[in-house]
């Protein structure tokens, strides 16, 4: 297992925060703007969450569940200009599959489990390749990534966010309903911060973003220009 908190020798910026911030979205189109790589942390957690459901792994079996996370065969396969990537399990294709919130919320179930989090640790680590990486989740700034040299921290109010999530999933034809996104959110967000695993906390030396008012754009050219400032 690599050292935690050694410097990374390739450049890595980490994007964490909650559930509907922009993460996603903005780590994608600067990891595209950079010609770097792309982590999607939670869709392993999310993947990890639905092969349970499918081997009928109980979600209080830690050690069936670390087995799984350890062994999980998925593929992630991006198309040329970067920005949509399709997700395969064992497989089979489940891109949209895992971005239900049923997924959203089985995956901060198994992400409270410590053996499941360490199965994961090498393969997210595996991520930071030349020329560089983007890292989208919770702990990157904190666990995965800890030498990165730009930590940013995306926030934005849970009204907003449940509004970002409710258009992201009709959009993808999905089911929404917004009170209900409102109470989902608000439960994963208690579940991510207070649980006693790699919660999601402001990481040491992040800049924190609020987006609640920002356009996609604006936040890009913000995180752009403090890679400049940090990089120069
Ligand atoms: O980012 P996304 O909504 O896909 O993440 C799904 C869930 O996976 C989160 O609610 C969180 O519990 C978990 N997760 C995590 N650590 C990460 C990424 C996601 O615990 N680095």
């Amino acid at each position: 297992m690599a050292e935690r908190g050694i410097k990374n020798e390739v450049d890595v910026i980490t994007i964490d925060g909650p559930s509907g911030s922009g993460k996603g979205t903005i780590s994608r189109l600067l990891a595209n703007r950079l010609g770097w790589h792309f982590l999607d942390s939670g869709a392993l957690y999310r993947l990890v969450g639905l092969a349970a459901t499918r081997h009928a792994i109980k979600f209080n079996d830690t050690s069936g569940l670390a087995t799984l996370a350890a062994h999980l065969d998925v593929e992630f396969v991006s198309d040329e200009d970067g920005m949509e990537t399709k997700i395969y399990l064992e497989g089979e294709e489940v891109t949209n599959t895992i971005r239900s919130e049923e997924c959203g919320d089985d995956a901060s179930k198994i992400a409270a489990v410590q053996a499941v989090r360490d199965s994961l640790f090498e393969r997210q680590r595996a991520f930071s390749v030349a020329p560089g990486l983007v890292a989208d989740g919770r702990d990157m700034g904190t666990v995965i990534f800890p030498g990165a040299r730009l930590k940013v921290f995306l926030t934005a109010s849970l009204e907003e966010r449940a509004t970002r999530r409710y258009k992201q999933l009709k959009e993808k034809g999905l089911n929404a309903n917004l009170s209900a996104l409102l109470e989902e959110l608000s439960g994963r967000d208690e579940r991510d911060r207070n649980r006693s695993s790699s919660p999601l906390v402001v990481a040491d030396g992040a800049v924190t973003i609020d987006t609640s008012s920002m356009g996609i754009d604006e936040v890009v050219e913000k995180v752009s220009d403090l890679w400049q400032q940090v990089s120069a």
